[in-house]
């Protein structure tokens, strides 16, 4: 597959959720900035018309921007087509073989339910429209290692891999490439990072609101499988892995894979969790459901670099606040030659991912005052996040041009399942906390980094 630009975005799920708050606010950007003059052809069951399609995706770009610019829209108005029909039908991609005219390599982006690509793809290649072509596909990839391998075999039986788009939208975050650029452009972080100075790692992903109506989909997921196995696992990734050796997207990507094969694979005792009080009255979830709305887990990375150094990973729904952040924290000094430091109180690196930006080195300073006695301080890189590029954006526009670098490899695919698999799918209740606290407090004791867990605040 050359690296050629795709000249068609086909998007299946153009009717649903995902459609309508992120993908049609990222067209829309980027037919403002001139990154996209190509058709989008919608694809979805629903019988509208393009007015009915045009109306929803006006919608969607005043909910996430809260205004819109007539001309901008006018313009991605004449790009939308639509094409309605059942994914099991011949006929509905007999229909998008149409609308795709003589489009050579088009962009089929499949926003719709793991469920749905078999027969999407099987649908794409007897009709033709597969030739040429590109795959996106939108998480979660299968719920297990089993399935995903499945689902990889059924993908790679009409695309290759070159052509594959496996979509963690996390990847498509400034901060986290920032937090790549940050670990790779400067030489003063590679001397202290490693298993002789860095005592611990944890990653928090808090989230101040509960399943937001998802209920049916998350019961079937629960928090390690929907953000702990892709976007937190990713960003361990990013922290652990060795510089590149070229910038190529494989070069990254063979990085990252050396860090996954080298993730020790879970036990129930590397794992607490935990479920929300009141989540068993969600619609669409089960009655009695032992699906964790919280996780805390605790990961190994065994390589010279990080052996025995502890990753811990916290997600949770219904916590105090909405952030996520990384803490990178320092062994202590070996001897407190001025005041006593309280333990946890000294070097750090924080990474702030949401809903800020930041970039902070902690640490201790004397208080003003006759003693020498210490402060704990921070010195912080904010980014006002002014003029980011929106992760839906970048990886469209990624996908087009074929960069696969900000992507899910198939070899990641399916190590990510293998260090998660024993820890998945445990049917004993989850330790229940109360909405709007740090998780289920009995069960997380003495279970985090030495000297514990940093909070993110708002
Ligand atoms: C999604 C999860 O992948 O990521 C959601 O399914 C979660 O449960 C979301 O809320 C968080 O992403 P963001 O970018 O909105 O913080």
């Amino acid at each position: 597959m050359s690296q050629e630009r795709s000249d068609t975005l086909v998007l299946f799920g153009a009717t649903g959720d995902l459609a309508h708050k992120k993908i049609f606010p990222a067209l829309y950007a980027m037919v403002a900035k001139g990154t996209l003059n190509e058709p989008v052809i919608g694809v979805a069951f629903d019988p509208w018309d393009i007015a009915k399609l045009q109306a929803r995706a006006r919608d969607g770009i005043v909910n996430a921007i809260g205004s819109i610019d007539e001309k901008i829209f006018a313009r991605l108005a004449t790009l939308l087509r639509y094409v309605s029909g059942d994914y099991r039908a011949p006929a509905t991609f007999d229909k998008l073989k149409t609308a795709l005219g003589s489009a050579q390599r088009p962009l089929h982006y499949l926003a719709v339910p793991p469920a749905m690509f078999e027969v999407v793809v099987q649908g794409l290649e007897q009709s033709g429209a597969a030739q040429g072509a590109r795959l996106m596909v939108e998480k979660p990839f299968g719920h297990d290692l089993q399935s995903a391998r499945w689902l990889n075999r059924v993908l790679h039986l009409v695309f290759d891999e070159k052509s594959i788009f496996r979509i963690d939208h996390y990847l498509g975050k400034e901060a986290i490439q920032n937090l790549l650029y940050f670990r790779f452009a400067n030489s003063f972080l590679e001397p202290i990072w490693n298993r002789n100075f860095v005592e611990s790692v944890q990653i928090t992903m808090a989230e101040d609101f509960g399943v937001e109506g998802r209920g049916r989909f998350y019961d079937e997921v629960g928090c390690i499988r929907d953000v702990i196995e892709n976007h937190l696992l990713n960003i361990l990734l990013l922290l652990a892995m060795e510089p590149p050796v070229g910038r190529s997207a494989d070069d990254l990507i063979d990085e990252k894979v050396q860090v996954l094969r080298a993730i020790r694979t879970l036990t129930r005792d590397d794992v607490v969790r935990g479920q929300f009080d009141g989540y068993l009255n969600e619609p669409g979830v089960a009655p009695n459901s032992p699906v964790e709305t919280f996780a805390a887990v605790r990961f190994f990375v065994d390589t010279w670099r990080w052996q025995d150094v502890p990753f811990f990973i916290r997600a949770g729904k219904s916590l105090p606040v909405h952030a996520t952040e990384v803490i990178v924290r320092l062994k202590r000094p070996p001897l407190d030659v001025f005041d006593p430091i309280k333990p946890g109180d000294c070097n750090h690196v924080r990474f702030r991912i949401d809903p800020q930006v930041a970039i902070s080195i902690g640490a201790r300073r004397k208080a003003p005052g006759d003693d020498m006695v210490g402060e704990q301080v921070e010195l912080t890189a904010l980014d006002d996040s002014k003029g980011d590029m929106p992760p839906y954006e970048r990886l469209i526009g990624d996908a087009m041009n074929g960069n696969g670098q900000l992507f899910t490899r198939q070899d990641a695919s399916e190590l990510a399942w293998r260090i998660v698999g024993p820890v998945l799918g445990d049917t004993t209740p989850p330790a229940i906390y109360a909405p709007k606290t740090w998780g289920p407090t009995e069960a997380m004791t003495g279970f985090g980094p030495p000297n514990g867990w940093i909070n993110p605040s708002k």
